[in-house]
């Protein structure tokens, strides 16, 4: 390697150990995701057999793909484009970066308007609104608030402007100390409320929901969603793996990294759906009352709880920083991007990044409200686009040229390489053959399969 090489290396930030790579991981990985978007769409699309797809899809084709992403990150050590650049120079997979820094600026953009939301109901929690004085329909509140034009806005700037923050302190001190503290906490308090809901009078029909399949209600729509919501849950098929995993050390077991993550995440997600589908159903709320859904629901079940003012306030508390763990591994992306392809210093990056995708986000929560007609492009609000768009369509796409890339281009050698740290540690046979054969057969075709099943029926 030469001496300039070396010194780059030497100069780029590492995480500091392997408990501080899966806390940011999982801190990335838990969020809104699992609190916000898991929770909708298993109402909208049917419970159950959704939630098995889902799973399905996190350990079938997940876990192998954060495992592509995190080789490709740890052996190029470079952002999510670079790393193309590095491993493989002179052709164009670079393309591949270039679509999950796309991906991760569409995805911040919408993402700071809920995490924007977050803020105004804990702000609202901190008024005990929830217990005392709250008159009118809550569903009537949240629609009312997020079409309206300013608080959404000042919210969503306060939201972006901690992400960057947070951001612009680099690796170690900002993104791994933080995800250390907070996740932990968010743990607790998420299964204190499941406790709750899953106790609530009622609650029965909601446990049925939850676990009990309608295989009739799955369509081509909800295979595509619950692939779209894996990767989305997981901050995959975006770069973020690559990025992140690009300043972990090379001594670290990516395999039981990998899976821890993705085990967290899937508990999160399942605790989120037993705190609020319960309440759903012991409320009479519909389950497929779309994105308003937790924020409709919860605090309908803090105004009704002894203590719920608490509650609330324990709540919003936990849903802002599982968002901020993850918003900061979003940005992070861009940046990391900004700065090794652009050359810029990391507050050049931060500010630079933050401001665009901040502008993007404005139009995001406009396009709820006032300026619904014009800021919609096929019958959509720019918000549900940039979801759609993002979840459904980037993601999906980014990820298939992932293991396309690690199974046909890199193949079987760096595979095995990486996953026994060079000979390192000596995982069994069956375990590398098969998640081989996984990023290099069935994941590029399942994906394609899903993708085209949906785009074409
Ligand atoms: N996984 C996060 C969540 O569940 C969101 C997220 C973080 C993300 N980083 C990402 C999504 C990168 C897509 C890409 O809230």
């Amino acid at each position: 390697m030469s001496a300039a090489k070396l010194r780059r290396r030497a100069q780029r930030d590492t995480f500091g150990n392997s408990f501080g790579v899966l806390l940011a991981l999982a801190g990335s990985a838990v969020g809104l995701g699992n609190l916000w978007r898991f929770p909708y769409l298993v109402g909208q699309n049917g419970g159950a057999a959704f939630i098995i797809l889902y799973l399905i899809f996190v350990a079938l084709l997940g876990i192998p793909l954060m495992l592509s992403e995190f080789i490709i990150g740890r052996r190029s050590r470079a952002n999510a484009r670079g790393a193309f650049r590095t491993l493989a120079p002179g052709t164009r997979w670079d393309l591949t970066g270039f679509i999950a820094v796309l991906c991760c600026t569409l995805i911040l953009s919408f993402y700071s308007v809920v995490g924007g939301w977050g803020i105004e109901y804990f702000y609202k929690a901190l008024r005990f609104d929830f217990t005392m004085g709250l008159t009118g329909d809550l569903s009537t509140l949240f629609s009312g608030f997020t079409a309206s034009t300013w608080r959404p806005l000042v919210c969503h700037t306060l939201f972006m402007l901690a992400t960057g923050l947070i951001v612009a302190y680099g690796v170690k001190n900002g993104i791994e100390r933080f995800s250390k503290v907070m996740m932990p906490l968010l743990f607790i308090i998420m299964i204190g409320i499941a406790v709750r809901s899953l106790t609530l009078d009622g609650a029965g029909a909601g446990i049925d929901y939850l676990f009990r399949p309608d295989w009739s209600k799955v369509t081509s729509h909800t295979v595509l969603d619950a692939l779209g919501q894996a990767f989305f849950s997981l901050s995959l098929g975006s770069g973020m793996v690559i990025t992140y995993a690009s300043y972990v050390k090379a001594e670290a077991n990516i395999t039981k990294i990998c899976i821890n993550t993705a085990v967290a995440d899937t508990v999160f997600a399942l605790i989120a759906g037993c705190a609020i589908m319960p309440a759903v159903f012991a409320f009479a709320i519909s389950p497929g009352e779309g994105p308003g859904l937790v924020f409709i629901t919860l605090p309908y079940i803090f105004s009704q709880l002894p203590l719920g003012g608490v509650i609330a306030l324990l709540f919003f508390l936990a849903l802002l920083l599982a968002a901020l763990t993850s918003s900061i591994s979003i940005l992070e992306v861009v940046v990391a991007f900004a700065i090794e392809e652009l050359k810029l210093k990391r507050k050049t990056a931060v500010w630079l990044c933050m401001s665009f995708i901040w502008l993007l986000g404005c139009l995001c929560s406009l396009s709820l409200g006032r300026f619904g007609s014009e800021l919609s492009l096929f019958g959509r609000s720019l918000f549900d686009l940039f979801d759609a768009i993002s979840a459904n369509v980037l993601m999906p796409l980014n990820a298939m040229l992932v293991v396309i890339f690690l199974g046909w281009k890199m193949g079987r050698g760096v595979i095995a390489d990486e996953l026994t740290n060079n000979g390192a540690n000596n995982p069994p046979a069956w375990y590398t053959k098969s998640l081989y054969i996984i990023i290099r057969w069935l994941a590029p075709a399942a994906i394609l399969a899903i993708a085209l099943f949906q785009w074409l029926g």
